[in-house]
């Protein structure tokens, strides 16, 4: 059985958050029992790869597969019920093609302009090609206390016409710590973490849902 469900966390720039929310979409899924690989595109760094290696040693639950590709249709042929694509920067091509595939897009950036423009661009840049603007979810990640900045933030990518998250990620030294030991940012020692990172979590699977009845 060919995968029923995928969803892809792309970006330009690095560090804004794919493998983040790749796993934490990856955990959420597996946790209800859902059979998922993250299907890892950036090859040289391989760190989904990584983090699964981690969480198995750890003994972390659940299970979750992960594994280094370069062609989306072999990763989509695989028998799982989710991908969870974490994208590559620095491929267009390839990023385009986990784009067209992909049920949901889910674009992670921060607050400030320097992180938001480039990413509302490579938005637009998808529009251009063909890609759904319903398809794409922009996530607020690494938020700090100002809450009028996130308030910004929203209304900002909103306002160039795209879906965002209610719920952001704040930048927590918890969620570093969780993923230095194959945990999700659902999976801290810390239950208020947990929670906003469920809460997020939430968020994007009632929109992957909402877009494919899956
Ligand atoms: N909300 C957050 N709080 C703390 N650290 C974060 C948060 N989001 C991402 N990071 C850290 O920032 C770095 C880059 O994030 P990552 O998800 O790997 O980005 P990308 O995959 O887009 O390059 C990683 O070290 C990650 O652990
Ligand atoms: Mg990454």
């Amino acid at each position: 059985m060919p995968v029923s469900l995928s969803i892809a966390c792309l970006s330009q720039k690095g560090g804004v958050g794919k493998s983040t929310l790749s796993r934490l979409i990856a955990r959420t899924y597996a946790a209800a029992e859902w059979r998922v690989k993250i299907a890892d595109f950036n090859p040289k760094q391989k760190t989904s790869v990584d983090w699964v290696a981690l969480r198995l040693e750890q003994g972390v639950t659940p299970e979750i597969a992960a594994e280094a590709f370069n062609s989306v249709k072999t990763a989509l042929k695989q028998d799982y019920d989710l991908m969870v694509f974490d994208g590559r920067p620095d491929s267009e091509p390839t990023t385009l093609e986990i784009a067209k595939e992909a049920d949901l897009i889910v674009l992670p950036s921060g607050v400030s302009l320097d992180d938001m423009k480039p990413q509302v661009l490579f938005a637009h840049e998808l529009r251009a090609r063909g890609i759904d603007a319903k398809k794409i979810m922009f996530v607020i990640n690494k938020t700090a206390d100002s809450q009028v900045a996130i308030a910004d933030a929203h209304r900002y990518l909103s306002d160039a016409g795209y879906k965002v998250a209610k719920n952001d990620l704040p930048m927590k030294t918890g969620y570093q710590i969780a993923q230095n030991s194959g945990r999700a940012v659902s999976e801290t020692g810390f239950p208020t973490l947990n929670e906003r990172a469920e809460a997020l979590a939430g968020e994007i699977v009632a929109r992957a849902t909402e877009l494919t009845g899956e």
